[in-house]
Formats: structure tokens, sequence, C-alpha cells
């Protein structure tokens, strides 16, 4: 081979190799980033499996495939137990549990927490025959249903010789309800409200006291503190464009408090 033809063929790949690069700059749906979502999928209506298309819906489904691209990332949920989440988002197994997660401060420390995106509050259900339990104070002494690793589950704990049953979704919480198994079911008012509305189960009945405020909040790892604020500047720009009152009011029937 000539020195100039040698020439010419390593200034070609050199060429080449700058075009490659440009390449990989540009962003097409083949090289899309992917956000990998953790959710416990059996809570509605934040995240549950529609019957038909077998797909993850609901309204945290929506607000995070919706946050997903506006950060320009894909996004794929997982179907994760409750209390897998924060140790999932710790071993990277995903980026950001979008799961109802009340943000607590014994959980912020071990995750980043976005703004809070909903507000929600501890409630009772009951049978509807149950004239005894008005309100918390009430279940002293009695057995409740809980779904295990929640703020359900932590608040039945502290009350004075309950028996606390932890089940690992909240739907058997409500099944042990139905059969006489407990006395109560403590969970989070809209799920509660959902379960009583949708299932269509008029022998079970809400407790009208709610116990507290809690807010919920997108768990990203600690060590991730760029995602977490990628994430918070998504929803405020999803809170802007009118996005986020959009799925609030597809899932809830009403404008955001
Ligand atoms: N808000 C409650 C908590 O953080 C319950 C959340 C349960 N979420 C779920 N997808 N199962 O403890």
């Amino acid at each position: 081979m000539s020195k100039k033809i040698a020439t010419y063929l390593l200034l070609a790949v050199f060429i080449l190799s700058l075009g490659l690069v440009g390449c990989g700059k540009q962003t097409n749906s083949s090289t899309a980033k992917v956000l990998r979502v953790g959710a416990e999928t059996t809570f509605p209506p934040f995240e549950f499996q529609d019957e038909t298309s077998k797909e993850y819906t609901g309204f945290d489904m929506d607000l995070a495939r919706a946050i997903g691209k506006q950060m320009g990332y894909e996004v794929q949920i997982q179907n994760i137990g409750f209390d897998g989440l924060i140790p999932a988002l710790d071993a990277g197994t995903i980026d950001m549990a979008a799961s109802a997660m009340t943000i607590t401060d014994e959980r912020a420390k071990k995750v980043n927490f976005s703004q809070p995106y909903y507000k929600s509050g501890l409630s009772i259900v009951v049978k509807s025959s149950n004239a005894v339990i008005n309100g918390f104070k009430d279940l002293e002494g009695k057995r409740i249903a809980v779904q295990i690793g929640t703020t359900g589950a932590e608040a039945a704990h502290k009350i004075k010789n309950a028996q606390v049953r932890e089940f690992n979704s909240s739907s058997e919480a409500y099944i042990e309800l139905k059969n006489n198994g407990v006395d109560a079911v403590v969970n989070d008012l809209p799920v509660n409200a959902y379960y009583l509305t949708k299932s269509g189960d008029k022998d079970a009945k809400l407790v009208s006291e709610v116990a507290n405020s809690e807010y919920y909040g997108l768990a990203t790892a600690k060590k991730n503190t760029e995602l977490n604020e990628k994430v918070n500047k998504a929803l405020d720009e999803l809170k802007k464009n009118g996005e986020y009152e959009k799925i609030y009011i597809k899932w809830f029937g009403k404008k955001p408090e």
C-alpha cells in the first residue's frame, strides 16, 4: 500500500468516526433512555392492571408515563411488593417508585422524594353491620388487616391490643374482612373509597373519620439527586401545562386540591 493511499484511508476512518460520534448525540427512538418505574400494582385507582389489556393503569401510572415523556425517557413499569420498592431503588434495579408512597421522615432518610403530588390520609373500612367501630379509637383490641410496609400498617401497630394481620396487597386485606377474619381494614382513603364503589361490596362501609393528612411523593435512589431534580422539574412543567390536572381529573373526577 502506498503511503498516499494509507493516509487517505486513515483520513477516511477519522472522518467516519466523527460522523458516528455525531450520531450518538442524536436522540431518536432507538436510542431512547429508559426510566424503570416500580409500583405495587394492586392499589387502584393509583396503580393496577387493566383487566382486558393487562396494562398497568391508574393515576400514578399515567403520571409516571407523563413525567418520563417530559424528561425524554421511555417508561417501563415493574410490579414489585410494596416493602421491596425502597430496597429495589437502593439496589438500582428500578430508577423511580411511583406507588402512592407517603412521604415520611423515616423513608426520606433512605430515598429522595419528589415534591408532593397527591394529598391522602388513612381511613377504616368495616362490615356494614358493624356499629361499634366509628373511628380510630374504637380499634383498640380489634383485629385489623393492612398491607405490609405501609403507613396503614404502622398506624395499626400503634393501636393498643390490636391484632394486626399484614397482607401483600390491600385486595387480600379486603377479602379477609369479607371472610370475617378481621374487624377492620386500615388503608389509604382514596383506595378504600375506590374499593367500595368499584367492587360493589354492599357488605362493607367506610368509617367517616380520616386519621391524618399524608402526601404521596415519587421516590428515587438517595444517591441519584440529579434524577430527583429532573422529576421535580417535569412535575412543575406538567402542572403548568395542564397535563397533571388532566390526569387528576381523569381519575378523581375533580380538580386537584
Ligand atoms: N400510602 C401508603 C404508604 O405509603 C400506602 C401505599 C401503598 N401503595 C401501593 N401501591 N400498594 O405506606
